[in-house]
């Protein structure tokens, strides 16, 4: 992969720009995609994976940043859409990754104008690592203790998953619904936990199978192969892991009545959220429904502390949901639409105020 290669990609991105990082003892790209200062700070996660080529990587930091603009002004938080990404060539040993983190907190530092927290592939560990380089973390205090935003993205989730079953059901509550969890991770988990004990029967899947073996002896949950994820019959499908994973050729497999999830970016394009809508599947955004944990650092940094004000705020994720969904039927769109509509007219508001 050339350098040339990914130049254009930047230069045709409507974002507000990208710095470029080479780590070189560990051969590690970094993208830092910054999208929209127009509420505020660019903050984002920073995500770490094997990609399987650079333009991948950038391409997912600069659609994560644009994620990000919409996910703050959904909440009506002031900050901006940025995301970062650390492009590891293979996976890293701790004292490898301790060194990338450290320098990237000092890169992150010298900048000043990104802020960020954990992200799929990064953890608390990892924000520990970089806060002794940078103050521009959200999530560790100043004892130096790091806040794992995944349990609170998990619980806003469920709260979104029970307004989307309300809308489509008639009854909010997951007991006795199969739900399918597509990623065991840092979000995938606390939520196959929450669900479980609100009584749903859980279906779980992960590329790591022990991961997914654990979580089923602890959950009375059923394993899902990696290779029938798309097809395995259950009322709602959660995908918790990466991006891009609903396109035309997953859709017309789907045997689910709703999509709910955690993870970013889940639809390959716009209009895969027509497709959803045209097989009868109800589709929850996912900048909506995961923004439980960067609410969470938001309140967090204005100094809340208080463990029932942040669930009661992340549970109105909950509220969001419903009117969203109401909103799409009302206008005949797809809620994909509709939450756009939303966000616009916050930022309309917002910048009515400035
Ligand atoms: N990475 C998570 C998200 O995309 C949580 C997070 C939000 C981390 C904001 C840092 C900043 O929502």
């Amino acid at each position: 992969m050339s350098r040339d290669d990914i130049l254009p990609l930047i230069a045709a991105w409507d974002g507000e720009g990208v710095v470029v990082r080479y780590d070189k003892p560990t051969d590690t790209w970094i993208f830092i995609a910054f999208h929209s200062s127009r509420l505020g700070r660019p903050t984002g996660g920073t995500r770490l994976r094997v990609y399987p080529d650079l333009r991948a990587a950038l391409r997912d930091a600069m659609r994560l940043a644009e994620g990000m603009t919409s996910k703050w002004a959904g909440l009506g938080v002031r900050y901006g859409g940025g995301k970062a990404v650390l492009a590891i060539r293979r996976p890293l040993d701790a004292a490898d990754r301790r060194g990338l983190m450290l320098r990237y907190g000092e890169l992150l530092e010298t900048l000043g104008a990104f802020y960020t927290g954990a992200d799929l592939g990064t953890g608390p560990d990892d924000m520990v690592h970089m806060a002794r380089r940078t103050r521009c973390i959200l999530g560790v205090d100043s004892a130096g203790h790091a806040t794992d935003p995944g349990p609170y993205t998990a619980r806003g989730v469920a709260a979104g998953l029970r307004s989307a079953l309300r809308h489509r059901f008639g009854d909010a509550s997951p007991a006795g619904r199969r739900i399918l969890i597509q990623g065991l991770g840092g979000v995938g988990a606390p939520l196959a936990r929450r669900l479980a004990a609100e009584g749903a029967e859980l279906l779980l899947c992960d590329l790591e199978s022990a991961k997914a073996e654990a979580l089923a002896v602890e959950t009375d949950g059923r394993i899902v192969p990696v290779d029938r994820v798309y097809t395995e019959p259950c009322d709602v499908f959660a995908p918790c892991a990466i991006g891009g994973i609903l396109d035309r050729r997953t859709i017309a497999m789907l045997a689910c009545q709703i999509v709910v999830g955690s993870a970013n970016n889940q639809l390959d394009g716009e209009d895969d959220a027509d497709r959803l809508r045209k097989w009868g599947i109800l589709y929850v955004p996912d900048y909506i429904v995961n923004a439980g944990g960067a609410l969470t650092f938001s309140l967090m940094a204005d100094g809340v502390r208080d463990e029932d004000e942040l669930a009661g705020r992340v549970d109105a994720i909950g509220s969001a949901v419903a009117d969203i969904l109401a909103e799409a039927d009302v206008a005949g769109t797809t809620p994909l639409v509709a939450a756009r509509r939303r966000v616009d007219r916050l930022l309309a508001r917002s910048a009515d105020e400035d």
